[in-house]
């Protein structure tokens, strides 16, 4: 059978995402999850480097789709209570991004090649969803002064 799959190959280490103050959207509550959800991730992806037990890492992600899930159910919330117009489009993003992060416990057990996809994958949605998607949720709530909206 073949072992650990998700950790790097000889040398290869995995990029950690580094918060940055210019992903904050506006909305305090929005934005100390999304902080927490690169934590959450950095640590996935130490946990992958410093090649940990697997039910070491199976836990650390356990702990991101958790917090994942919370952070979407609250975004989500906040689109609805304030009306949020694009909130079906941005709801099936997450729910895409749910269904592909799921994937990962059976890439854990797939090649080194489909792990290493899903680690990049993690990282850069991660990013992209905060700054050109959320973005605009976080212009709405301010405009709706719902900046502490929580
Ligand atoms: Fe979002
Ligand atoms: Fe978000």
């Amino acid at each position: 059978m073949q072992a650990k799959t998700m950790k790097p190959a000889q040398h290869a280490r995995w990029e950690a995402a580094a918060w940055n103050p210019s992903y904050a959207v506006g909305n305090d509550a929005i934005d100390a999850d999304h902080e927490r959800l690169f934590a959450l991730f950095n640590e996935f992806v130490a946990a992958v480097n410093d090649n940990r037990a697997d039910t070491e890492i199976q836990g650390v992600l356990a702990d991101l789709l958790e917090y994942t899930d919370y952070h979407f159910d609250r975004e989500e919330r906040l689109m609805r209570e304030f009306d949020y117009p694009d909130y079906a489009d941005h709801k099936a993003m997450h729910d895409a991004f749910v269904a592909q992060v799921h994937d990962v416990n059976s890439a854990l057990d797939a090649g080194g090649e489909k792990g290493a996809y899903v680690l990049s994958v993690l990282g850069k949605w991660l990013t992209g969803h905060i700054l050109h998607v959320d973005a605009k949720v976080g212009t709405w709530l301010k405009e709706h002064d719902a900046a502490k909206a929580a």
